[in-house]
């Protein structure tokens, strides 16, 4: 079938092959096409409004060795920071005041956060009345309930690249497995579960990426994020080649052609690639933004890529900026909490009330 005939399918039934999905990562010439008609879905299904979440990075300390990442146990030439839960709590109490209805509390994996250092904060945080999601790794099935339990809502875990081989190749001392035994755990929790990729990883082919496109699909993610691999020069991948930006907004595009309803965030990574990466995300099948609110040298040492510090803040500095800026798109910002609103049955290939 013609590319072009492919992606009307998309956009009609939200069904592709793998073959299908292939053939339209190797077609150079349909990449208009397919942002237009993500753009068309992302509208029809989850409408103009643009979720903003509050990102606080309140730990860089992490004890795994993901080959890609800065934040690398072995990388000695960061800084490393841990907030207190004291410290943790005035960023919210700012997002609250600035109109945030979600805080996104991500970090490494640092062993000092225990359940019961987790819990009494996350209880104080929901009593702010904000959504919570918590992107703080591989935990313990004990883990995930007590953090529920405590009012954590939504759960951030990417699988990065669905291809064994290749992940347990980045990740030394981990295991595909136990990163799906986490996904499962959190969706059998009752989580408002995202997952996603790195799209341009070395050695990962296009194939790949639609399995991996698949798998968010088969998994029923109700949050995909991803973005481009930034070579970060304290890792080991340090001299391997960036990958372009149209890469990782196709596979973004995809992802929403075949998730119609789910959040898709224009990701920071995206902007450090090509200023305006996160606008062009926008149009191309994202619906959210996460503003950094992390403050002063933590801001700076949360340092997974180059040039993170910098894309993160652009040019979303101030709320009327941005409004601004999304009404000369025809968005406006989101004014619930902007969970996942569930209007596409899968299992029966039809929508719900549309
Ligand atoms: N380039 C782009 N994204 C990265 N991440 C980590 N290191 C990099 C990099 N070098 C992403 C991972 C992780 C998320 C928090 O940041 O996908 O899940």
């Amino acid at each position: 079938m013609d590319t072009n005939a492919l992606i009307k399918q998309a956009e009609q039934q939200h069904l592709l092959s793998e073959t299908q999905i292939l053939q339209i990562l190797e077609d150079r010439n349909c990449n208009a096409s397919l942002f237009a008609a993500a753009d068309r879905v992302r509208k029809k299904y989850v409408g103009d409004e643009v979720h903003l979440r509050a990102l606080i990075e309140f730990t860089n300390i992490c004890q795994n060795h993901c080959l890609y990442c800065g934040l690398r146990v072995e990388n000695r030439s960061v800084t490393r920071y841990r907030m207190t839960p004291q410290q943790i709590l005035q960023l919210t109490q700012k997002a609250a005041k600035q109109g945030y209805k979600t805080v996104v509390l991500q970090g490494g994996e640092d062993p000092y956060f225990t359940a019961d250092v987790l819990v009494p904060l996350l209880r104080q945080i929901k009593a702010m009345d904000l959504a919570i999601t918590l992107s703080i790794g591989e935990r313990s099935y004990e883990d995930y309930r007590a953090f529920k339990e405590a009012g954590a809502d939504r759960y951030l875990l990417r699988i990065e690249t669905t291809e064994r081989t290749l992940y347990e190749k980045y990740h030394p001392n981990m295991s595909f497995d136990n990163r799906l035994r986490c996904l499962r755990d959190l969706k059998r929790l009752g989580y408002e579960t995202g997952t996603g990729i790195l799209v341009g990883l070395p050695s990962q082919s296009l194939h790949s990426l639609a399995r991996d496109i698949l798998f968010f699909q088969k998994f029923g993610a109700d949050m995909i994020g991803l973005g481009p691999f930034i070579p970060n020069p304290d890792t080991p991948l340090k001299n391997t080649p960036t990958p372009s930006l149209t890469s990782a907004l196709k596979v973004m595009a995809l992802t929403r052609l075949l998730l119609p309803d789910i959040n898709i965030p224009a990701t920071t990574a995206m902007e450090a690639l090509q200023s305006n990466g996160r606008f062009k995300a926008l149009q191309s099948g994202a619906n959210v933004i996460m503003p950094n609110i992390t403050e002063g040298e933590a801001r700076k040492n949360y340092a997974l890529y180059p040039g993170k510090a910098a894309a993160a803040q652009a040019p979303l500095g101030l709320r009327q900026e941005l409004e601004t800026a999304l009404r000369a798109i025809g968005r406006r910002i989101g004014t619930g909490y902007g969970g996942h609103t569930h209007l596409f049955d899968k299992s029966h290939g039809h929508t719900n009330s549309l």
